[in-house]
């Protein structure tokens, strides 16, 4: 299907299934990626710098928002072993991959759910909100996103947010400040720069 993207909510193109192993914080993972899904072949940089410096207590309850093939989630879940995890994304197909990908790496503290945007999680609230958005879907998804974490952080907790500079990443990371009311750059790296606002 010529139009579709990676944020459709159902795709049908059909792909050849790949694995690869990636070590994020000392932590080897191993995943499964499909067609239909974002950055099938590797890690994303951005995705990279994001799990290089997320913060992540070992009770916490995160959220992966817009979780592809579940890279972030999985990650988070080693990360947090005592805590929860819950993976959300609006395409099933992403979904599917990351429910086979915490199964696939032995993941129990975690549980991923179709879902546009927060609806899936109404009434949750996080420590640790995580977003490598999807920009092509556009900005008024991308700022939805951003609003709508206010509502499900806990105090104390933090909202991460990586993306290229020349996608707009400074002024995702004004619209962060000007919902969570803090935002500070933690990292910037290859051409890509990591938000977090603590609420
Ligand atoms: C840039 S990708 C990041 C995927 C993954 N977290 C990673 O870092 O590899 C953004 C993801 O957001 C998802 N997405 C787009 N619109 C969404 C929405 N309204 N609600 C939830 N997820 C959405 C897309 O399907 C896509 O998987």
């Amino acid at each position: 299907m010529p139009n579709e993207h990676y944020f459709t909510p159902e795709p049908t193109a059909a792909g050849k299934r790949r694995e690869f192993t990636v070590t994020v914080r000392g932590h080897r993972l191993r995943f499964v990626t499909e067609a239909g899904v974002f950055s099938r072949r590797r890690l994303d940089p951005g995705t990279r710098l994001l799990l290089a410096h997320l913060e992540v207590g070992e009770d916490d309850r995160v959220l992966d928002l817009g979780c592809g093939y579940g890279v972030v989630g999985v990650a988070a879940a080693r990360l947090a072993p005592r805590g929860v995890v819950t993976l959300v994304d609006i395409n099933s197909r992403a979904v599917a991959l990351a429910e086979e990908n915490l199964r696939l790496n032995e993941v129990e503290n975690a549980r991923a759910v179709q879902s546009d945007g927060y609806e899936a999680v109404a009434g949750e609230r996080f420590d640790v909100i995580a977003l490598n958005p999807p920009i092509r879907a556009g900005l008024a998804v991308v700022h939805r996103l951003i609003e709508e974490s206010a509502g499900h952080l806990r105090p104390g907790g933090r909202f991460y947010l990586v993306a290229r500079t020349r996608q707009g990443a400074l002024r995702l990371g004004e619209k962060m400040r000007k919902a969570l009311g803090h935002v500070e750059e933690t990292a910037k790296r290859g051409g890509f720069r990591l938000y977090v606002s603590r609420v």
